[in-house]
């Protein structure tokens, strides 16, 4: 049997229609599950809907609709922007949705009653927009760290998840798992920051809103949010419900995928749930930066940022799923902007790969009727060539194995780069005007042809549809390889161009 890959994105928050930000996190999980489905492993690649809170609920108020009625919209437009991105997600879970929450009431009498979750006293500074409560060691000025809003004190009965009690088994399982939290200095942060100075008990219910799941044994709390959204990944899976196949299959999590700002959760309330239910914990949690506008994270509080589905429609898909992968060194901050999104299209898209894909299928048709037989005529010029093209795969593969795809797609250009300068170097056009360099033409030709096929091969992960598109100009679709074959004649389609420049960069 294949081995499992479970790959999960945090369960987004249906309060708005989502941004590119929510794109960015996406758009890297779906290129990973790709990658990973190439590769033969069976994937899970699961996304979805953190749709309880006060937020919600004062949304729906203001819109004059239920909550229920107000994130349906919302899921509604999140599956239809996934689709424009083609996101090749295997499970969508809402946390609205029964098998979800029967689960979580089951999970919350279990640790109430081994004595895990107890009923205290609620007091935090609180900030509505976030959602989020902090202490006032956390506070910036006075104001919330996230977004700089005002907060409000709140005092109320609550029910706490005993975090104390495993603070010492958290830290020497992260110490003793270095895979655990990547970036490594995430892991640092983690342990520094939110560990040593001693955990405090997370509040895991509310009675000052409604819109929630309802604890079983105490109707007027709702279950509070970490705790209706992490269990998420296992839920959707069965645990805890008649049919826990795919839990027993797919649990621990290989990955999950999530914004440095809520990597605390995933890596401190998460484990610490994970080792209360006595379930093993997942293989690792990778932090990545934000996408930011002017210096700004891009966010529905701040309300800076247009429908993804504008630059889609402007640019196309696969632009837009590039520069996403490609522009932001995975684990950092990097800069969205249309110029930026505009000189990638032009000199990556257009230039490197479309004209080269062009040009070589051009000359086939021109000098060979588009009929290329493997090689005959070979010169020392081609070994260099070859080698590169026969290193790509192992190079991408460990690059992906780190999750470092913005490198990983930097290498596969960088063949394509070293192709057009094959071409340059090789001259065709001089060949093609001697009669007794016609073997020698096609060689050259040959060899282009392979080392687009196999960067489009590689491609498919990151770029589905550009990779076909190629594939099916090289009359491909079946050779898979990736490596430089010797025996693979072509029979080309006629070319089109791939990602037109944009001239006007001023938007
Ligand atoms: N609902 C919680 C997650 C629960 S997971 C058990 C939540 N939702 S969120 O909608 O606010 O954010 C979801 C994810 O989107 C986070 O990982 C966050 O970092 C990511 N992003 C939101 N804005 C972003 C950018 N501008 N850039 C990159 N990622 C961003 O938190």
């Amino acid at each position: 049997m294949n081995k499992k890959f479970y790959i999960t994105t945090p369960i987004y928050y249906p309060s708005a229609n989502f941004h590119i930000g929510h794109c960015y996190t996406t758009i890297i999980a779906d290129a990973i599950a790709r990658f990973k489905r190439q590769e033969g492993y069976d994937v899970c690649f699961q996304t979805g809907t953190d749709e309880h809170g006060q937020k919600i609920e004062l949304k729906a108020k203001e819109a004059n609709v239920s909550p229920k009625q107000y994130v349906d919209e919302i899921v509604k437009n999140a599956i239809d922007l996934w689709d424009s991105l083609d996101i090749s997600y295997d499970k969508f879970i809402r946390t609205t949705d029964e098998i979800h929450e029967k689960a979580v009431q089951k999970i919350f009498v279990k640790l109430y009653e081994q004595g895990d979750i107890y009923k205290g006293e609620y007091k935090g500074m609180y900030c509505t927009p976030c959602e989020s409560f902090w202490t006032n060691t956390q506070l910036v000025d006075g104001k919330c760290p996230d977004c700089g809003r005002e907060v409000h004190e709140v005092i109320e009965e609550a029910y706490f998840l005993k975090l104390s009690k495993y603070q010492d088994r958290l830290v020497e399982y992260i110490e003793t798992h270095p895979d655990f939290i990547q970036p490594e200095s995430r892991k640092n942060e983690m342990i520094n920051n939110f560990i040593k100075p001693g955990l405090e008990d997370l509040c895991v219910s509310r009675t000052s809103f409604s819109w929630g799941i309802p604890v079983p044994f105490d109707q007027k709390h709702v279950v509070y949010v970490w705790l209706d959204a992490l269990t998420n990944y296992i839920t959707s899976l069965g645990y805890l419900s008649d049919d826990d196949e795919e839990f027993k299959k797919y649990w621990p999590a290989d990955l999950h995928l999530v914004g440095k700002e809520i990597v605390r959760f995933h890596t401190i309330v998460w484990p610490i749930m994970l080792m209360a239910l006595d379930l093993p914990l997942p293989k690792q949690v990778f932090g990545h930066g934000w996408l930011v506008i002017h210096g700004q994270k891009i966010s529905k509080s701040l309300g800076n940022y247009k429908d993804p589905r504008e630059y889609i429609d402007k640019y196309g898909l696969d632009a837009v799923r590039y520069f996403v992968l490609r522009e932001v060194p995975f684990g950092n901050d990097g800069a969205f902007s249309e110029e930026a999104l505009i000189k990638r299209i032009n000199a990556d898209l257009a230039n490197n790969l479309g004209n080269l894909v062009q040009r070589t299928i051009s000359m086939g048709h021109k000098y060979f009727s588009g009929k290329i037989a493997p090689k005959k005529v070979e010169e020392a010029i081609d070994l260099e060539f070859i080698q590169s093209i026969n290193q790509i795969y192992k190079t991408v593969q460990e690059k992906m194995d780190n999750y470092h795809i913005s490198e990983a797609l930097e290498d596969i250009f960088e063949l394509l780069r070293k192709s057009n300068k094959y071409i340059d170097d090789t001259t065709p056009w001089i060949l093609a005007k001697d009669e007794s360099k016609t073997h020698r033409l096609e060689t050259v030709l040959y060899n282009l042809l392979e080392s687009i096929r196999v960067c489009a091969n590689l491609l498919k992960a990151f770029m589905p549809s550009t990779s076909s598109k190629i594939l099916e100009q090289l009359n491909k679709i079946d050779s898979l390889d990736l490596k430089y074959l010797d025996n693979n004649s072509y029979d080309l389609n006629k070319p089109y161009p791939l990602f037109k420049r944009i001239e006007d960069t001023k938007n």
